[in-house]
């Protein structure tokens, strides 16, 4: 069975101090709004069953939520810290029925999930973190769970194809990541972002834009496409084939 990996820093101070984030990612914001935009305006007033991976501290959550009248969630996270901070966040959203937190690890959480069985899954900057056979997998059960027309959106660090401009984009990473916590004289989550960045940089892991979105459709994506992009930030979406045209396929 795949792993994710079993260095999970968002169940460390990182979990706990998440809120740097926008910080040494500023484009995070425009990312996160994005994707709640982005499912707002998919099949208006049609209600939805929705599955969001990695759903953090809920920022992404209430992205979605707040912009959706319509769309209930079962919000999925394997950190237990990360998860109490979006239960606290979105007290409101889950006593309304609008939002179920899980705390499971997402692979293990769609395996369980009957096929066809949800209208769209979202996730926002936890896919990246994943290794690449995980990352396949993952990829796999999202289509398995979605229904014929359904939406998967990912909002996420998507690495450069031309290296160089990926090590001059990880470089600017550090050199901000230096700055705003040295000038926060917090160097214990310096230490712990710089791991966590090695990380994600590795060759295990690191989520090329064109190898990933190519994955996708091999897999049987269609409609995969980038609405968004800055830098090694991005916003993809892409749908299950209906019925009919998986058997024209
Ligand atoms: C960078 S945070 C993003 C959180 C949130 N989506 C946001 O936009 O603020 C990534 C999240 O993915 C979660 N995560 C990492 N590996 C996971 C796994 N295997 N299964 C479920 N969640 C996982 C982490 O615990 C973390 O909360």
């Amino acid at each position: 069975m795949a792993s994710a990996g079993d260095d999970n820093l968002f169940t460390g101070p990182i979990g706990e101090e998440y809120d740097f984030l926008p910080m040494i990612c500023p484009n995070v914001v425009t990312v996160t709004t994005n994707l709640g935009a982005t499912v707002a305006a998919w099949r208006p007033g049609a209600a939805l069953r929705g599955l969001e991976i990695g759903c953090g501290t809920g920022t992404s959550t209430r992205s979605l939520l707040s912009q959706r009248d319509d769309l209930n969630l079962l919000a999925v996270d394997a950190s237990p810290a990360m998860l109490n901070q979006a239960r606290e966040n979105l007290a409101s959203y889950a006593r309304a029925g609008r939002v179920e937190f899980i705390e499971s690890d997402a692979l293990v959480y769609l395996r369980a999930l009957p096929d066809e069985s949800i209208d769209l899954v979202a996730s926002n900057y936890a896919i990246h973190n994943f290794d690449h056979r995980y990352r396949r997998e993952l990829f796999a059960e999202i289509l398995r769970v979605l229904e014929p027309g359904g939406l998967f959106v990912n909002g996420d660090r998507f690495a450069l194809d031309d290296h160089a401009l990926q090590l001059a984009s990880t470089q600017a990473d550090v050199r901000n990541m230096f700055k705003v916590f040295g000038e926060a004289k917090r160097y214990d989550l310096l230490e712990d972002w710089i791991v966590h960045l090695f990380s994600d940089e590795s060759a295990s892991r690191l989520m090329y834009s064109s190898a990933t979105l190519s994955t996708m459709r091999a897999l049987g994506f269609a409609d995969v496409r980038s609405n968004y992009r800055e830098g090694v930030d991005m916003l993809v979406t892409a749908t299950k084939p209906s019925s009919a045209a998986r058997d024209i396929d």
